[in-house]
């Protein structure tokens, strides 16, 4: 399809994990992604399927720049700081770029006359959960910085809606796993806290041992809990919940999980079934505001808007990222 018929979508943190994967699918979608990337953590090579326009979403006036050239019909908001552990060591960091850094590009939005916006909002803005799989009326109490930065947006997005008529859908992820099926893109951050590549790289001889912190908790097995939710799957909720909006849908919030559950161990023990290695394992403490187990309960967006992820096994899921990691990963670690 020639770009001049494709329609601009701006992707903020389009450089980064998972928002070159929903590039990827807006262009199979027949979208034209512009990515809007300060590359802090996001890749040049990660930016294949359409253009990369290097700025901030603090720069205003770079911004209005990136608007006035391609005239998004709508933007899908990546952009921010991930880190749970830093954000508690360093909240400032956090709020300015993931609060004030949205502000930001809530306020072009709006000068720019641009509605629709799909924002990556996380699990962490529940807090401590009350019940076994978590719904999206359950009370949000963000434990950490992190988590409140991304709350405080959600509240920033409903105002901006009752006063300025600015539509968005808020979809709360719960942990993002897995690599592109062709092996194009995949996980690459530095550093990498997400158990499943570590637990690959552990294997793989290409990182250190992996630490299991804390096998004393509530669970079967002791060791935490958590819903992983493949890659692929997520840029497809962006992409229906895209479709929505620019069909007139009203603000929402969605939850995007499998609604399943994994222990550390049972992650360790798929990525040995899936790569034929032995993961090597250290135990340590449990970590401060580690929840023992944290599993979303996905049947809002299953609902309304028709998204089934196709991902539900995990090694399925795994045996993505194992192929991501142990090909172009591996090959552009060494150089090749
Ligand atoms: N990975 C997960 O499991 C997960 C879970 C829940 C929510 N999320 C959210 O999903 C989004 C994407 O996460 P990811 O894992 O792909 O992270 P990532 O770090 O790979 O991608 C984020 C991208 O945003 C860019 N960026 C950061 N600050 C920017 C700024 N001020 N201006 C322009 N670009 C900036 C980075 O360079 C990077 O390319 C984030 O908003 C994150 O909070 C991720």
């Amino acid at each position: 399809m020639p770009d001049a018929i494709r329609i601009p979508i701006l992707v903020t943190g389009g450089a980064g994990y998972i928002g070159s994967h929903a590039c990827k699918l807006l262009h199979q979608a027949g979208y034209r992604p512009i990515v809007y990337d300060n590359l802090v953590y996001g890749h040049r090579w990660a930016v294949r399927w359409g253009p990369l326009e290097e700025g901030d979403i603090q720069d205003r006036a770079r911004l209005d720049a990136v608007f006035e050239s391609h005239r998004p019909a709508a933007v899908m908001h990546f952009a921010a700081y991930c880190y749970v552990g830093e954000s508690v060591k360093d909240p400032g960091k956090y709020y300015r770029n993931n609060v004030a850094g949205t502000l930001t590009l809530l306020e072009a939005m709006r000068d720019h006359g641009v509605a629709p916006l799909v924002f990556s909002s996380t699990c962490a803005t529940y807090g401590v959960p009350r019940s076994e799989r978590i719904a999206e009326d359950h009370s949000q109490n963000p434990i950490n910085p992190y988590g409140a930065s991304k709350l405080m947006v959600e509240r920033m997005l409903a105002d901006f809606d009752t006063a300025y008529g600015l539509r968005a859908i808020a979809l709360r992820y719960f942990n993002a796993a897995g690599a592109d099926p062709d092996a194009e893109i995949g996980e690459d951050h530095d550093p990498e806290t997400h158990l499943i590549p570590l637990a690959i790289a552990a294997a793989a001889g290409i990182g250190p041992g992996l630490t299991v912190y804390g096998t004393d908790y509530d669970t079967p097995d002791g060791t935490c809990i958590r819903d992983y939710i493949h890659v692929a799957d997520l840029a497809q909720a962006h992409l229906r919940a895209l479709d929505a909006l620019l069909g007139g849908a009203p603000s929402r919030v969605y939850n995007l999980g499998n609604g399943q559950g994994f222990s550390v161990r049972e992650v360790i023990a798929a990525t040995e079934r899936v790569t034929g290695l032995t993961v090597p394992v250290e135990y340590g403490a449990r970590r401060a505001g580690d929840p023992p187990r944290l599993v979303g309960d996905a049947s809002r967006i299953r609902g309304e808007l028709g998204w089934v992820p196709a991902y539900a096994s995990l090694d399925a899921i795994i045996r993505t990222a194992w192929d991501w990691h142990r090909g172009p990963a591996l090959e552009r670690k060494n150089g090749a």
